[in-house]
C-alpha cells in the first residue's frame, strides 16, 4: 500500500508559516523606521563633513569613508557609525596614529582612545557610538599594510554583492545570533561578526537556508565565495572573498559554532520568538544553589579579585588565561575539577566545581621498582619520614606521605600567584579566596550562577 505523505506535508507546511510569521514580527522589530534611518543618514552626514573640516587643518591629502553596518544597510537596533579615516600610503604609521587620533579627539568630546592593531578613537556623536579608525588607502587589498585597511574593501563588496531583500535576511540572522548570545567578533563574545553573517546570507541566500546549511557542519567546515588561500586550523573557516588568506571566522569560538548549529536545528524544529528576544536571566537565589549542591555532592572555589583597568578586548583573554592558571594548579595538586567560569562584573570572580575542597592529608608516592640503582635512595629518603615506611606492590616501592596542600583554598592563597596568570592579573589585587559552604554567599551569588545556569538563552 502506497505510504500517505499529506499529514506529513501538512505539519511541514505549518512549521513554514510559523517561522513566516516569527521572522516577519523580529523584521517589523529590528528594521529601521524611517525616522530613525533618517536621523543616521543626518548624523552620518554631518560626521562626515565634521571631519572633512579637521582635514583642512592639515596639509595632507587624506579622505574619508562610511564603513561597516550603517554603509552596508544592514544594522539592527542603534548602530555605530564606523568612520575611516583614508590616509595616502606615504605617510608613516606614526604620524597616521597621531594625525588619527587628534582628528578624533577633536571631533568626539566624549572620545577614548582603543587599541586594536593600531589606535583608533571611540566617542559618541549625536547619541550614536561612533568608532573613529585612521587606515591606509590602499589599491588592491595585497598592498595593506594594517588589517583595518581591508575593511573599506569589505564595505564595497557586500555593497556591489548583497541583493535586494538579503539586507533583512542579515538583520534576521544577526538578531539570531544575537538571542542566542554569540553576536559579534568581539573577545567577549567570541562569536560571529556582522561581515560574516553578510557572507552567510550571500552564501546561502537568505537566513533559514544559513540555518538548514548548518546542520551537516562539522568542525573544521570551509566556506568560500571563492578562491581559498593558506590553510587554517580553526573551528570554522569562511575564505574572506576580498582577501584570501584571511579567515572571517577567526574570531569564533569552537563552542559557539556548535551552539549556532544547535541553535539552528532547535529553532527550526519549534520555531519561536525567543531565539530572536530571550528573556533576561537572573541568578539563581542562594537557597536553591546550596539544594543544586546537596543534590550534586561537589563543593566549590571561588576566587575573587580587582577588576584590572582594561578594555575588554585585553581583560576577557586575561581574565581565561587565569582560569586555567587556577584549575592548572589545582588540578597538578590532585584536585578534581567538574566545572569552571570565570565572571565578569564589578569585580573578577573565578568559580571552580570540584569534587572535593578538602583532599586527604596523605598521598600515596610512588617510588622506583626494586632492582633499579637508584632504589636505594628512595628508601634512605623516606624511611622514617613518611606517614607509612616505604612498601612494596608488584615490586615496585611506595610511601605514603603527607600531601603539601590539602585545602584547596590554602593551596590558591600561597600559589596561584606564581602560576601563569594574565598580566594584569599578575599582583591578584583584592584577592579573596572562599570555598565549600562559606562561597555561598550573596556576593558570590551571581559568579556561582553563572556555573549552574545551563539553560540556553531561548530556554529562559
Ligand atoms: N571587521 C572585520 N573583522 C572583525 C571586526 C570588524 O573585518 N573582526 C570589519 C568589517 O569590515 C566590518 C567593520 O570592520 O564591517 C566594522 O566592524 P563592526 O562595527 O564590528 O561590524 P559591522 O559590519 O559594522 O556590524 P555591526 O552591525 O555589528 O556594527
Ligand atoms: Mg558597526
Amino acid at each position: 500500500m502506497p505510504i500517505d505523505h499529506s499529514n506529513g506535508k501538512c505539519y511541514r507546511l505549518i512549521a513554514i508559516c510559523l517561522i513566516m510569521d516569527i521572522e516577519e514580527e523580529v523584521l517589523r522589530k529590528i528594521s529601521p523606521s524611517i525616522e530613525q534611518r533618517e536621523y543616521v543618514n543626518s548624523a552620518v552626514r554631518d560626521i562626515i563633513s565634521a571631519v572633512r573640516e579637521e582635514f583642512k587643518k592639515t596639509s595632507l591629502n587624506l579622505d574619508v569613508m562610511l564603513v561597516g553596518s550603517v554603509a552596508k544597510d544592514t544594522y539592527i537596533g542603534s548602530p555605530d557609525l564606523d568612520v575611516f579615516i583614508l590616509f595616502p600610503t606615504t605617510v608613516g604609521r606614526r604620524e597616521l596614529q597621531d594625525i588619527g587620533l587628534h582628528i578624533g579627539r577633536s571631533i568626539l568630546s566624549d572620545g577614548r582612545e582603543h587599541y586594536a592593531e593600531h589606535p583608533y578613537v571611540r566617542g559618541t556623536w549625536r547619541n550614536l557610538d561612533v568608532d573613529l579608525v585612521p587606515c591606509y588607502a590602499v589599491r588592491d587589498v595585497s598592498k595593506i599594510q594594517t588589517s583595518v585597511d581591508r575593511t573599506p574593501f569589505h564595505t564595497k563588496y557586500i555593497n556591489s554583492h548583497l541583493k535586494n531583500g538579503q539586507h533583512e535576511q542579515v538583520r534576521l540572522l544577526k538578531q539570531f545570533m544575537k538571542g542566542i548570545g554569540i553576536y559579534g567578533a568581539e573577545a567577549s563574545i567570541q562569536g560571529f561578526s556582522g561581515y560574516l553573517v553578510e557572507l552567510l546570507i550571500l552564501k546561502y541566500g537568505g537566513m533559514r537556508n544559513v540555518l538548514e546549511a548548518s546542520a551537516t557542519w562539522k568542525k573544521g567546515e570551509t566556506i568560500s565565495l571563492g578562491e581559498r588561500g593558506r590553510h587554517f586550523e580553526d573551528p570554522f573557516i569562511f575564505y574572506d572573498p576580498v582577501d584570501k588568506d584571511r579567515n572571517v571566522s577567526s574570531a569564533l569560538s569552537l563552542n559557539n559554532f556548535a551552539l549556532f548549529i544547535y541553535a539552528a536545528r532547535e529553532y527550526l524544529a519549534n520555531p519561536s520568538l525567543r531565539f530572536f528576544f530571550p528573556n533576561e536571566r537572573r541568578s539563581f537565589e542562594l537557597s536553591d544553589i546550596r539544594n543544586m549542591l546537596d543534590e550534586r555532592g561537589t563543593e566549590l572555589l571561588v576566587v575573587q579579585i580587582d577588576r584590572p583597568d582594561l578594555i575588554d578586548d585585553d581583560l576577557f583573554p586575561q581574565a581565561r588565561r587565569t582560569l586555567k592558571g587556577l584549575t592548572d594548579l589545582l588540578e597538578d595538586a590532585g584536585f578534581a575539577i567538574y566545572d569552571k567560569i570565570f565572571y565578569i562584573s564589578n569585580n573578577i570572580y573565578l568559580v571552580v566545581e570540584l569534587e572535593y575542597t578538602t583532599l586527604p592529608n596523605s598521598i600515596r608516592h610512588y617510588g622506583p621498582p626494586a632492582w633499579i640503582d637508584n632504589a636505594q635512595s628512595f628508601l634512605d629518603k623516606w624511611s622514617n619520614k613518611g606517614l607509612s615506611e616505604p612498601f612494596l606492590e608488584d615490586g615496585r616501592w611506595s610511601v605514603m606521605i603527607k600531601r603539601d596542600f590539602s585545602e584547596a583554598s590554602i593551596l590558591v592563597r600561597e600559589r596561584f600567584q606564581q602560576t601563569s596568570l594574565g598580566s594584569a592579573f599578575r599582583n591578584l589585587k583584592g584577592l579573596v579566596i572562599t570555598s565549600g559552604k562559606r562561597a555561598l554567599i550573596e556576593e558570590n551569588r551571581a559568579a556561582i550562577s553563572a556555573l549552574l545556569d545551563k539553560r540556553k538563552n531561548w530556554e529562559i
